[in-house]
């Protein structure tokens, strides 16, 4: 297949990118290297180094006339989003109505849309999370997420543009950015390593759904042929607290001080974490990797990343 993945300089993007490559797809790839790393472009990959604002774009579906669109590049940082929403929707929501303006001109026959399980249902009063779950936007970010997937159902019932939107839960892994504000694995695993502070924020007992990026690489890989038109949690269905991350990585990387703890971040969510059963329902996934294994090839990426840094 032809496929476009927006956002494949970034750390899930890139991860797919790679996955997609490697079973024989052909791969292109749009990114504005605004926070993805030219080091992450598979050199296979036809690299386009463009905004999704742009009218660029169409020329892009034009030239490489995708059958899939693969749709990760987005503002992620939920805090910019507070104090920017003008930002983020520009971004997240008219970057990705302009693409999907594209998609029906250019005849896309998918699009596959990274959401979020995390942030979407908001404090959810049932847990886990399943996909009936009320919406609850507490900010800017998660609307915009919202927006996206209402925009995703609208052009498939204009236009009849298919679509498999995941909600992520916390993804983890691999190139992850250690020093955004989010990707609190990436942030202690740079930290341990560097004989750094450790941070919590809060009591360090809020849930999180932390899935590994290999596993969430593989829905993409399996959208591509199934879940049509169904919004899928792609979570482990487990709440993991950040002392117990903090615990667990401490053992792996062998870290000898104590976490120094903070006020807790405005606005936090205390406790969410996601149903998976229709994404094994709908797309035959499961997660693969649990935590422990998750953190220790993470640790071992942020290890090696810092010794090639050095040298
Ligand atoms: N990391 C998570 O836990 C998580 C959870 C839920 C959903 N998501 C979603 O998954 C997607 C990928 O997230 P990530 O964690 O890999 O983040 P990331 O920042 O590493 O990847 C996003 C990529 O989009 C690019 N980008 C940003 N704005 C752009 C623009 N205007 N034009 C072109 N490219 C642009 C960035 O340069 C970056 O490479 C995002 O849509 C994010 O909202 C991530």
């Amino acid at each position: 297949m032809r496929i476009l993945v927006t956002g494949g300089a970034g750390f899930i993007g890139s991860n797919i990118v790679d996955a997609y490559i490697d079973a024989g797809h052909e791969v292109a790839v749009i990114d504005n290297l605004s926070n993805g790393k030219e080091e992450n472009l598979n050199p296979k990959a036809r690299f386009y180094k463009i905004d999704i604002r742009s009218p660029e774009i169409d020329l892009v579906f034009a030239k490489e006339k995708p059958d899939i669109l693969n749709h990760h590049a987005a503002q992620i940082d939920v805090r910019k989003s507070v104090n920017d929403p003008i930002y983020d929707a520009g971004v997240n929501v008219t970057g990705m109505i302009g693409l999907l303006q594209s998609s029906i001109k250019h005849v896309v026959k998918k699009v596959i849309f990274a959401s979020s399980g995390g942030a979407i249902y908001g404090e959810p009063k049932v847990l886990p999370a399943d996909e009936d779950t009320p919406l609850d936007p507490l900010a800017p970010y998660a609307a915009s997420k919202v927006a996206g997937e209402y925009y995703l159902k609208c052009f498939g019932n204009l236009h009849g543009l298919k679509h498999t939107t995941l909600r992520y839960g916390n993804v983890y892994g691999p190139r992850q950015d250690p020093f955004g504000e989010a990707g609190v694995i990436a942030i202690f695993c740079n930290a341990m390593h560097g004989n750094k502070e450790v941070k919590i924020f809060g009591t360090g007992e809020q849930l999180r759904d932390y899935v590994y990026v290999g596993d969430v690489v593989r829905a993409n890989v399996l959208a591509l042929g199934r879940g049509d038109n169904e919004e899928v949690n792609i979570g482990t269905g487990i709440g993991t607290s950040v002392n117990e991350l903090y615990a667990r990585l401490k053992d792996i990387i062998g870290y000898q001080k104590d976490a120094v703890y903070h006020p807790p971040r405005q606005g936090e969510l205390e406790k969410t974490y996601l149903a998976n059963a229709k994404a094994n329902e709908v797309l035959g996934w499961e997660p693969l990797v649990d935590i422990q294994r998750g953190l220790e090839l993470t640790a071992e990426f942020f290890r090696e990343k810092l010794v090639r840094e050095k040298v």
